[in-house]
């Protein structure tokens, strides 16, 4: 069989490029072929095709989480994030239910509010205002406000730096935090997300994964979303799914998923040896020409018709599906319904994506809205 690693290999590996330009030496990558290796810290291989996505997220026993990137970051390395199979299944049993559709639905009104309070008037900066209101929206929805919004901010704001800031590890923060939400969780009110995690064993550690899981990501989908409206008021009379789809589609925040092989095996004719780095990637997989008629061109209207499978995993796929992806579409539609009032006008920016531990834009996003 044949091994995922060319043997024209630059001689240090692919470590240099990896930190400083990783998109592109995945879109190298990819020119390829659908399935390539990368000399990083330790061997890796990446592919993008939905039967790559089928295989490295259909399988839990043969992809392991612990020991892939995820553990790089001490906001993500606990909870779920680390939870192997069969221990995950559980774990997602019990917290599944409050982050479904319907449940969370029900927190429309609360997200509404915060964001109606929270508009912008004059210039602003896409980027830092989807930050802090989706901050405001955490606290209002897993705590019903009854957390210090300033510790979460300081607790969160080491993922808005650039790397390697996220990577630090920071004891004191985190013992401070874990002692605020040990506070906050026996006091969570039942009408808020913090009850999932009140009873639950490690509930303290699940709920802190979870609201830093659910941060930069939303807020920087949001903050190109809101980018592109403005840009484009027209986007306003479209579906606002298929424009959320799309947001999601071409800046997907995260833009590579890593698991650990657990055992010696092989996708295709491409062995792949026990400890390889298997990532797969929803950025390539949606820019994919074969998946996507121009696939660098922001066009809701593609989403009426119908979705290759495994072909748009913004969220992942499979049992570790992403736990928010209700809560964030929630987030994500809530705010663009607050700003579809005719007064939002983009300034300048710039939008092209940039990949830290999550996607994030390059720039500001300057916009305006009205007074
Ligand atoms: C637009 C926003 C979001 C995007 C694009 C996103 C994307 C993802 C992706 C791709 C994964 C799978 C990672 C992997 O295993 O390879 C994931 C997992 C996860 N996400 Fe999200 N996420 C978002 C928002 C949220 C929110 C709002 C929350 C919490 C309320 C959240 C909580 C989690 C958790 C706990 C996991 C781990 C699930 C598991 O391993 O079982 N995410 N997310």
């Amino acid at each position: 069989m044949r091994p995922p690693f060319p043997r024209a290999q630059p001689p240090v590996g692919h470590l240099g490029r990896w930190g400083r330009e990783p998109l592109q030496l995945l879109e190298e990558g990819a020119a390829l072929g659908p399935v390539f290796g990368l000399r990083l810290w330790r061997n890796a291989i990446v592919g993008y095709s939905p039967d790559w996505n089928r295989f490295v997220l259909g399988n839990l026993d043969l992809f392991r989480s612990r020991g892939s990137m995820s553990g790089l970051s001490p906001h993500l390395a606990a909870g779920l994030v680390q939870t192997e199979a069969p221990e995950h299944r559980q774990r997602r049993a019990e917290l599944n239910p409050a982050f479904a559709r319907q449940p969370i639905e029900a927190l429309a009104p609360r997200i509404g509010e915060v964001v109606r309070r929270g508009l912008p008037v004059g210039d602003f900066d896409a980027v830092s205002w989807s930050s802090g209101i989706v901050r405001e929206i955490l606290c209002a929805t897993f705590f019903s406000g009854a957390f210090p919004q300033s510790m979460l901010a300081d607790f969160l704001r080491p993922l808005d730096a650039p790397l390697p800031v996220p990577f630090l590890r920071r004891p004191l923060l985190f013992r401070r935090m874990n002692r605020a939400l040990e506070r906050a969780l026996p006091e969570a009110p039942d009408d808020c997300l913090g009850v999932a995690f009140r009873d639950l064993p490690g509930g303290v550690d699940e709920i802190r994964v979870a609201l830093s899981a659910g941060y930069d990501t939303t807020a920087h989908t949001l903050a190109w979303l809101l980018h592109h409206v403005a840009s484009d008021p027209e986007l306003f009379t479209h579906d606002r799914a298929a424009v959320v789809n799309e947001v999601l589609r071409l800046y997907p925040a995260g833009w590579l998923g890593s698991r650990r092989a657990a055992e010696d095996t092989s996708f295709d004719d491409i062995d792949i040896p026990r400890g390889t780095l298997v990532l797969y990637s929803p950025y390539l997989t949606h820019r994919d020409p074969a998946l996507w008629w121009e696939p660098t061109a922001f066009r809701p209207e593609r989403f009426a018709d119908p979705i290759p499978a495994w072909g748009f995993v913004p969220f992942a796929a499979g049992e570790r599906t992403c736990l928010g992806s209700s809560f964030a579409r929630l987030v994500l539609r809530t705010v663009l319904d607050a700003f579809a009032d005719g007064r939002l006008s983009a300034v300048g920016g710039d939008p092209r994506p940039k990949a830290g531990i999550t996607l994030a834009p390059s720039g500001p996003l300057n916009l305006r809205r009205a007074e």
